[in-house]
């Protein structure tokens, strides 16, 4: 039979045959009746132990079984004496592919602290926490390409390399090539991008929106799902400079239509996770309680990870508009006590503090947030009959804050134009963007999920740079 998994091993469990499982050595155990071996793969949270008898293995061999080296173990699969798992492999042959050296490999049988496991983190997906939250995240990004394909969504590749700005924030990182930055610079000194071979000064897209509108105006129903990057240099828990976004942009979809999908996206996708993650998620729920008894009583969340993710599924979100929650957050506790940090006034861009605010003390329930003031959100956002606010919708989620940001856009040529204008982008520089309000405009919206923020909700950890392989942010760029 060809080569399992430990997960496909132990689902089919065929005690009393031979079996080969190759893996990494978490713990070696020897007593005077056996050497307990636990392996992983990283197909699973689970080891499976492999038993040798005593003196079975010659002395050289064993020792260079340590935590960490990685083997291959034929035996017979039998059902297992001890406690805690259902079948073991006896040992007939071994076959050390690679050993490491206890002396200087970082990880040992024991709890490491996540801001350790930050700075050897090409290892750290070996580590149990890690690849629950590794495995949970392959399951979401699956779960994502599935929900959209059931319901007649396309998948659109927009560019990573493009000239325009799509939030208008200038949070970018320039791309050009060696050759337009070598001496001579231009007359200023400056770089010559016209050496460059796109002719024009480039970056790293911050959103693939714009032309994932472009695609919804051809296409219908698109959704992106890819890398973005922003320069800020933003030193949070909830900020990456390279995260993955999912952008899906409807035609025929107006801010309510927006709501109904971001509501309906996000709970199916966690539904996917509970029911396919069950035993990472059960992993890190547990992992969480041991951190929970760690913090003073009144600290400790009254809430288990899978309590959590359960209620956001069953609730109905609390939708409200952002003059709406300005007066809440006005008239709280916090505000009339100066606890917020920054001050809260209808006109101000909504900081973390009171998101969570809304979503944690005072509905208790993931939040959307609509029709914020033209002046805080981007120049595509539809305008209001008011002239002062927009179609916007952040959704906030407890823990996180905002997890989407999304709008109807602004679908009439001329006000597009006009808000371009009084917000300093030249229409000439987006023509193409423009062209699908010349020619066929028609209602659209659409919104992003920031990839990483999700992952942080379902998994439960509480800093972003764990739920990324490789975290991109200030000053951690090692590989
Ligand atoms: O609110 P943002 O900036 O919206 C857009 O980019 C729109 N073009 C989306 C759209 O309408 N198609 O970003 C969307 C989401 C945020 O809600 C947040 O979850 C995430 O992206 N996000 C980040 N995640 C990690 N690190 C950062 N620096 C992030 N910035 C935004
Ligand atoms: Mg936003």
């Amino acid at each position: 039979m060809s080569y399992q998994s430990i997960q496909q091993l132990l689902k089919t469990a065929p005690v009393g045959t031979t079996v080969t499982v190759k893996g990494w050595v978490r713990t070696k155990r020897e007593s005077k009746n056996a050497v307990f071996i636990a392996l992983n793969d990283g197909s699973t949270i689970h080891t499976i132990q492999v038993v040798a008898q005593p003196g079975q293995l010659p002395e050289e061999t064993l020792k260079l079984i340590t935590t960490g080296s990685c083997l291959a173990v034929t035996g017979q699969l039998v059902e297992s004496q001890g406690a805690g798992q259902a079948v073991e492999v006896k040992i007939e042959d071994v076959t050390v592919y690679g050993t490491a050296d206890p002396e200087k490999y970082p990880l040992q049988p024991k709890r490491h602290s996540l801001e350790f496991l930050r700075e050897i983190a090409h290892l750290r997906p070996r580590t149990n926490t890690f690849s629950a939250v590794l495995r949970i995240r392959h399951a979401l990004a699956f779960a994502i390409h599935k929900y959209f394909n059931d319901n007649g969504f396309y998948y659109l590749n927009t560019p990573i390399i493009t000239a325009s700005d799509a939030e208008g924030a200038g949070e970018m990182f320039r791309v050009t090539t060696l050759d337009a930055i070598k001496p001579p610079l231009n007359e200023e000194g400056k770089v010559d991008f016209s050496q460059d071979f796109f002719g024009r000064e480039t970056n790293l897209t911050v959103s693939g929106q714009l032309e994932g509108e472009l695609g919804a105006m051809a296409l219908g129903k698109i959704y992106t799902f890819g890398p973005t990057f922003r320069a800020e240099n933003s030193n949070t828990t909830r900020h990456l400079a390279e995260f993955w976004m999912i952008e899906p942009e409807m035609a025929f979809h107006e801010l309510e239509d927006n709501m109904n999908l971001a509501e309906d996206f996000v709970k199916t996708v966690i539904r996917y996770a509970i029911q396919h993650c069950a035993d990472d998620l059960a992993f890190l729920d547990n992992r969480l309680k041991e951190e929970e008894k760690t913090k003073k009583k009144e600290e400790q969340s009254e809430f288990g990870l899978l309590e959590k993710l359960q209620f956001v599924i069953s609730n109905e979100f609390v939708r409200l508009t952002y003059t709406e929650a300005i007066d809440i957050l006005v008239n709280s506790k916090p505000a009339k006590k100066g606890q917020f940090q920054y001050e809260v006034k209808w006109g101000v861009d909504l900081q973390s503090e009171h998101e969570r605010y809304l979503v944690e003390k005072h509905f208790k329930k993931p939040v959307i947030l609509t029709n914020y003031p033209r002046e805080i959100k981007a120049f595509y956002m539809k305008q209001d009959p008011d002239g002062k606010t927009v179609r916007a919708m952040d959704v906030l989620f407890p823990g996180i804050g905002e997890i989407i940001g999304g709008s109807q856009r602004e679908d009439d040529l001329d006000k597009l134009t006009a808000r371009m204008h009084e917000v300093g982008i030249e229409p000439e520089a987006l023509w193409w963007y423009l062209d699908t309000r010349r020619f066929g405009s028609a209602p659209h919206a659409g919104f992003g999920l920031g990839f990483e923020r999700l992952v942080l909700f379902v998994t439960g950890m509480g800093n972003i740079r764990d739920v990324i392989p490789f975290p991109r942010a200030p000053k951690s760029a090692e590989f």
